[in-house]
């Protein structure tokens, strides 16, 4: 079973699985694609609570979030589907069936049109209402150098948090 939460009562435990990873899923049409991300930043702007994540433009999972009105997070908290995340986060859904092969499921989600990640503690579901690409003149040389050597740089999808649900 899951319950709604509010953000503030879950933001802390959110970072702290976000840097070891969490599923970015997104759809666009017929085609649901996942990939692990360890960037993000949750907060609260325009009056709403928003996830903001990060994705490389060489990603597959960039081709369609263009495309899509929404993207879901999915977490596990507690140590599971380490495996997944580790495939997920090296091999690309322009070559393999990631659900298949880490034999992941999907489930509907409440209220966007994305699906999450089936055996996670925490969901968000966003609903995509701005995008930002980096601008690489404005980034530190530092940042530059250990970052985006090769001008691979992210795009920012700010999701406004429609619902977040935890497992009880
Ligand atoms: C722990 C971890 C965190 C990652 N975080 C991000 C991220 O925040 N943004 C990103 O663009 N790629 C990130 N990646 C890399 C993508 O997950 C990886 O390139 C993936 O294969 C892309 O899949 P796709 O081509 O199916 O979209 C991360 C990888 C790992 C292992």
């Amino acid at each position: 079973m899951y319950k709604n939460v509010s953000i503030e009562d879950v933001a802390g435990k959110l970072v702290e699985q976000l840097k070891k990873g969490a599923f970015l899923t997104v759809k666009s049409q017929d085609k649901v694609n996942v990939m692990t991300i360890a960037w993000g930043t949750v907060g609260y702007i325009w009056q709403k609570y928003i996830f903001i994540t990060l994705v490389r433009q060489s990603r597959y999972t960039f081709e369609l979030i263009e495309r899509a009105t929404s993207f879901t997070i999915s977490l596990p908290l507690n140590g599971q589907l380490k495996e997944a995340l580790s495939f997920c986060g090296t091999r690309s859904g322009r070559e393999v069936d990631k659900f298949d092969k880490c034999g992941l499921s999907l489930l509907p989600a409440e209220k966007v049109d994305t699906p999450v990640i089936d055996g996670c503690d925490l969901y968000l579901e966003c609903q995509t209402i701005y995008k930002l690409p980096m601008q690489p003149e404005l980034l530190p040389e530092q940042l530059k150098k250990s970052f985006y050597s090769n001008d691979d740089y992210h795009v920012l999808y700010f999701g406004e948090i429609v619902t977040a649900r935890m497992k009880e």
